[in-house]
């Protein structure tokens, strides 16, 4: 089995990033775009890309606005203005709503934002700012932080910045986070405030890090890699709007983000190229890097916008200055920009992926073989990877010898079923025995239909079921069966925000509360072979029968004392099933995911419908074991050899 084989894909969709996976607790905190139709819908117009209030609500007598005239950044050009009234008294400010709400538990919550006092109205005085934690609900204060008295700036703005040290568990996670002032202090002033900002603890703590119940629970999967930054959310809607890596770094105060993001609600870029890769780092993981390829999927072109071969040196050069920002050592000109951003040692980049599905566009061959080449020249040992692989009538892509194929399927239960052996012989019949594969977003869209195709214009199925873990199941068990072709899988995409979401089913999905964090079928499949997983495949002989409905793989632990065998029954009633192993079986364990309904879900009332077991099984004699497989079970025998 391949090292690397099962890790994790991700991109900022359906709120995974910005209200997900980014720990940053407030929405909307540089007024920086359309951010969906969410919160107060009344208030928010559908108008892509207009900077708004959306989530901020004036807390006392204030009236709050948005200002263009005092930007805090050219990133940032947007600020809030607090106008406190002559006659305000007691407490003024504002409040956020966070991302659909925010779990409030006990621990440091860490607040920053950027003032500015406006000039006329200015009065001289020093003003104290309070930040604090509140029920929604009640408007009870659960911690306050009052900050040392300052004297707000006319000319520049200041970042203040505060812990907020809670004991309070708030019952439920409709809550709100304010800042205010005392109205004897600021009133008649005033006030433009920019990138108000609110973080728990992180993921091993990183400042500006990620959720840590979210992380978690992608940690314990113990994931091998991840892709990243997408997914179509690379490739953007158009060229000008797409992601770019050096919009992404840096202090956040000089990020802009993206008001247009793909997936139809605005990026921070909090969570950037810097952070993907620290991501990697605190999770010991591979990084997969996904350059722009000189193609946007353009909403309004058949064929998207491509990059035409006069204009791919841009495109070249400008992942050549990427992967010198990640590897690069402090004396070349983009690794002092990263040593600069907090991070002096270089990552190491092993993958690089050229695109993403670039089998839409006709224009890959010019782009792929330019990009190629141009980066193998300049690092001959990183594995790059095609988005295509002779899959459009128009062209071929024949990918050059080590590299790697990234192939796509959100499809029904039966394909992954029928295309099990599917990699057995796919490098003989490709003619090239040095070419991986990265199946890098696979997962069951909607179940079996008549047409036998998904369809595209009704929506996938709301949770993963018994069903598509079974099926993404046999998948996986087709590429551990095919170690020297099938080098990494994931499952995509990997997070759904459950108040908007523009993409299902989804592996994990969430709300503010943690205790809401529900794992899917998949996501246990996901977890229990990747668990499981041996140093090499083993070579089964069977004897009975062919494949399905049980269909199986088996592997062997470096040191040669555990043997796994993994074991799928994708059928509604259970098998009988005799092991030989060649040496003798000091004893036996498995684990099974198993739910007599192939439909059977997790939900947010039932979390936990279908999740990994420990099974009671019959022990072995000498070399032989035999057990029922149940019906609708995935299992993981493993055997103390
Ligand atoms: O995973 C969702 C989308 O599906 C990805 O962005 C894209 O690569 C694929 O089409």
């Amino acid at each position: 089995m391949h090292r690397y084989l099962y890790g994790l894909m991700f991109e900022d969709i359906s709120h995974s990033g910005d209200g997900g996976l980014y720990a940053e607790l407030i929405t909307n905190r540089a007024f920086q775009g359309y951010s969906g139709n969410f919160i107060l819908p009344s208030e928010n117009p559908l108008v892509p890309g207009g900077p708004v209030l959306t989530g901020w609500a004036p807390l006392g007598d204030v009236r709050l606005s948005l200002d263009i005239l005092h930007p805090l950044s050219d990133a940032l050009p947007t600020v809030l203005q607090v106008d406190i009234p002559v006659n305000a008294t007691g407490e003024v400010g504002f409040i956020n709503y966070g991302w659909w709400g925010m779990d409030i538990s006990p621990q440091k919550y860490k607040a920053s934002f950027y003032v500015l006092a406006n000039y006329p109205r200015y009065k001289g005085n020093s003003t104290t700012f309070t930040v604090s934690l509140r029920s929604n609900l009640t408007g009870e204060v659960w911690a306050r932080t009052e900050l040392p008295t300052v004297k707000v700036d006319t000319l520049d703005y200041i970042q203040l910045n505060a812990t907020i040290s809670n004991e309070s568990r708030a019952p439920n996670s409709n809550n709100t986070f304010a800042v205010t002032m005392d109205a004897s202090e600021v009133a008649g002033q005033t006030f433009y405030f920019d990138l108000i900002s609110l973080f728990p603890e992180t993921f091993k703590d990183r400042p500006n890090g990620l959720r840590k119940d979210l992380a978690n629970a992608l940690y314990d999967m113990k994931p091998k890699f991840l892709r990243f930054p997408g997914g179509n959310n690379l490739e953007g809607v158009s060229p000008q709007t797409r992601w770019k890596w050096w919009k992404t770094i840096g202090p956040l105060k000089n990020r802009p983000g993206r008001s247009i993001a793909n997936w139809n609600y605005a990026n921070t870029d909090g969570l950037g190229l810097l952070e993907y890769l620290e991501w990697t780092e605190d999770m010991e993981i591979e990084p997969v890097l996904a350059v722009y390829s000189g193609f946007s999927l353009d909403i309004w072109g058949e064929d998207g916008a491509s990059y035409p071969e006069s204009r791919m040196h841009e495109v070249l050069q400008e992942a050549l200055d990427e992967l010198e920002y990640c590897t690069g050592p402090t004396t070349t000109k983009y690794g002092a920009l990263r040593a600069s951003h907090g991070h002096p040692t270089p990552f190491k980049i092993q993958f690089v992926e050229i695109g993403n599905e670039d089998w839409f566009s006709s224009t890959y061959p010019h782009r792929f073989y330019y990009l190629y080449n141009g980066l193998k020249a300049a690092y001959p040992e990183i594995t790059l990877i095609s988005t295509a692989y002779n899959e459009n009538a128009d062209y071929n892509i024949s990918i050059p010898t080590g590299g790697m194929w990234d192939t796509h399927h959100y499809e029904e239960p039966h394909y992954f079923l029928e295309n099990f052996d599917f990699y057995d012989n796919w490098q003989q019949a490709t003619n090239n025995t040095d070419v991986g594969v990265l199946l890098g977003e696979y997962s069951v869209k909607q179940l079996d239909s008549p047409d036998g195709a998904v369809n595209w214009s009704a929506p996938g199925l709301p949770l993963p079921q018994m069903v598509s873990a079974i099926a993404e199941g046999v998948y996986a068990l087709g590429g551990e069966r095919n170690p020297n072709t099938v080098r990494m899988s994931s499952y995509a995409p990997s997070l759904q925000n459950l108040n908007w979401y523009n993409w299902v089913p989804d592996m994990i999905a969430f709300t503010a509360d943690p205790a809401q964090t529900l794992l899917s079928a998949s996501y246990w499949q996901q977890w229990l072979f990747a668990r499981f997983r041996g140093a090499q495949t083993l070579p089964v002989t069977n004897t009975k029968g062919d494949f399905g409905p049980l269909f199986w793989a088996s592997s062997v632990n470096r040191e040669d004392t555990e043997v796994y065998l993994k074991v799928i029954n994708a059928g509604a009633t259970a098998v009988p099933l005799s092991v030989v192993l060649d040496v003798e079986i000091r004893g036996v364990n498995a684990t099974v995911i198993v739910n007599v309904d192939e439909n059977a879900e997790n939900t947010e009332d039932e979390m936990k419908v279908v999740v990994p077991k420990v099974a009671n099984v019959t022990q072995a004699r000498e070399r032989r074991w035999s057990w029922n497989v149940p019906a609708w079970s995935i299992v993981v025998v493993q055997f103390d050899v």
